[in-house]
C-alpha cells in the first residue's frame, strides 16, 4: 500500500451531508503576492493534493495563497473513508471539505474504485471467503452513494475509476480483485451509481503512463466504449507522474491531441517531476542512489520540464479544465518512498522551507 495514514474512525451517520454540518465556517484569506492560481486565472484552475494534517501546518498559508483547487490525497479512498463495513471515517475528509469550503476553493474528490488502498473487509464474507460479484457490486454501489452524496455541492469533479487498465502490452484490464470477482461491469456501474447520486459532479477516468502510446491506447478505447454505452463519463485525469527525462514536447501534445478525440474533458490531476528518470516498479535503493540528489544540474533540468509542461498546457487551455498538483511542496511527496523506499526526491514547485523554487519562476513568467 502507498502512503496511507488512519485517521479517527467516526461511525455511520449517512444521512448527514457534509453541506449540512454545522461546524463549517467563514473566514477569508488575505494574500499579499499572487500565486500560482492568479498567475492562470485565464487557463485553468490550479489545484493541489492535501493531507488534513497539512492543512493545520504553515503549510495551510502557502496552499491558500498559490491554489484555487483541493484533492484529498488519501482521506477519501476507500481503506480510509470505509474501513469496515459498517463504519466511516469522515474526519479528514470533512476537514479538506471544509477548508476548501472555507476559502472558496474547488475540491476534486478521488478516487471511488481502485485496486490499492481497498480496504480487505469489501473483498471478504463473515468467513473470511471471496464475495461473489452481487455482493460486492452491491457494497460498491453502497460505498459510492454514501460517499458522493455526502460530498454533493462541494466536490465538483470524481475520479471515478483509477487505474482499471493494464500496463501489460498483451492485458487490456488490469487483473485486479475488483475485475476478478465483477469482470468489467464494476466499472460502468461506478460511474452510474456516482451520477445518480450526484447528477451534477463531472467524472474523470483517472490513469498514469498515459504518455505511453500503447497505455493511452486502451484508455481511450475504454472512455470511448464507456460513452457509446452512454456511461456517464465527462472527463479523463492524466495523472502526470512525470520526470526530468519524460515527457517530450512532442509526446506531450501527441498525448492531449490524441486524447481530444475523445472529445472529453482533460485533467492533470497527479502532476510531479521527479528529479530520478521515471520508472514505475517499486524496487530495492542501490549505491548509486545518492543521498545528495537535487544538483544544480537536477534543478535545471527541472526547470525546463515545468516550463514545457506548461507551455503545454496553456496551449490547450481551452480543453484542459485543470492542473492539480499531488503534493504541496518538496517538503514531503510520495515520491519520497516510490519507487526507492527513503529515497528523497523533489518534485514540486516549493521547496522544503516552502519557498518558490527557480521552476516556480519559469512556471508563471510567459
Ligand atoms: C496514484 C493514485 C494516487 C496516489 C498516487 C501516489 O497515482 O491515484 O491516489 O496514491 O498514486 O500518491
Amino acid at each position: 500500500m502507498k502512503n496511507i495514514r488512519y485517521g479517527f474512525i467516526v461511525l455511520i451517520v449517512a444521512s448527514v451531508n457534509f453541506c449540512g454540518a454545522a461546524y463549517i465556517q467563514k473566514s477569508s484569506v488575505v494574500t499579499a503576492t499572487p500565486g500560482l492560481k492568479d498567475y492562470y486565472k485565464d487557463y485553468f484552475p490550479i489545484g493541489v493534493a492535501v493531507s488534513g494534517r497539512a492543512l493545520r501546518t504553515d503549510e495551510a498559508g502557502l496552499v491558500v495563497g498559490q491554489f484555487n483547487s483541493l484533492t484529498p490525497e488519501n482521506a477519501m479512498k476507500m481503506g480510509v473513508i470505509h474501513p469496515e463495513e459498517q463504519q466511516y471515517n469522515w474526519r479528514d475528509a470533512d476537514s479538506i471539505a471544509a477548508f476548501a469550503r472555507r476559502n472558496g476553493m474547488k475540491l476534486r474528490g478521488h478516487t471511488l474504485v481502485w485496486h490499492n488502498q481497498a480496504p480487505k473487509w469489501i473483498f471478504k464474507d463473515a468467513n473470511d471467503q471471496q464475495v461473489t460479484k452481487e455482493i460486492l457490486l452491491q457494497r460498491l454501489k453502497e460505498h459510492i452513494t454514501t460517499v458522493v452524496k455526502r460530498y454533493k455541492g462541494i466536490v465538483y469533479a470524481w475520479d471515478v475509476a483509477n487505474e482499471v487498465i493494464s500496463d501489460r502490452k498483451d492485458e487490456f484490464y488490469r487483473n485486479s480483485l475488483w475485475y476478478q470477482i465483477c469482470g468489467e461491469e464494476y466499472i460502468e456501474k461506478a460511474f452510474q451509481w456516482a451520477h445518480e447520486a450526484d447528477p451534477e459532479a463531472l467524472l474523470f477516468y483517472n490513469d498514469y503512463n498515459e504518455i505511453n502510446p500503447d497505455k493511452r491506447k486502451k484508455i481511450i478505447q475504454l472512455v470511448n466504449g464507456l460513452v457509446s454505452k452512454g456511461i456517464p463519463v465527462h472527463g479523463v485525469g492524466l495523472q502526470a507522474h512525470w520526470a526530468i527525462n519524460e515527457p517530450s514536447a512532442a509526446q506531450l501534445e501527441k498525448t492531449i491531441t490524441d486524447f481530444l478525440t475523445t472529445g472529453l474533458k482533460l485533467q492533470i490531476t497527479e502532476f510531479d517531476i521527479s528529479v530520478y528518470p521515471k520508472e514505475h516498479e517499486m524496487r530495492a535503493r542501490q549505491l548509486e542512489d545518492s543521498a545528495v540528489a537535487f544538483t544544480a544540474a537536477k534543478e535545471q533540468q527541472q526547470l525546463e520540464q515545468f516550463r514545457l509542461c506548461f507551455d503545454v498546457f496553456r496551449k490547450y487551455r481551452h480543453s484542459l479544465t485543470g492542473v492539480t498538483f499531488w503534493n504541496i511542496s518538496d517538503r514531503y511527496s510520495w515520491l519520497d518512498n516510490f519507487p526507492v523506499r527513503g529515497r528523497k526526491d523533489y518534485p514540486l514547485l516549493f521547496d522544503k522551507e516552502l519557498q518558490p523554487k527557480k521552476a516556480f519562476w519559469a512556471v508563471v513568467k510567459f
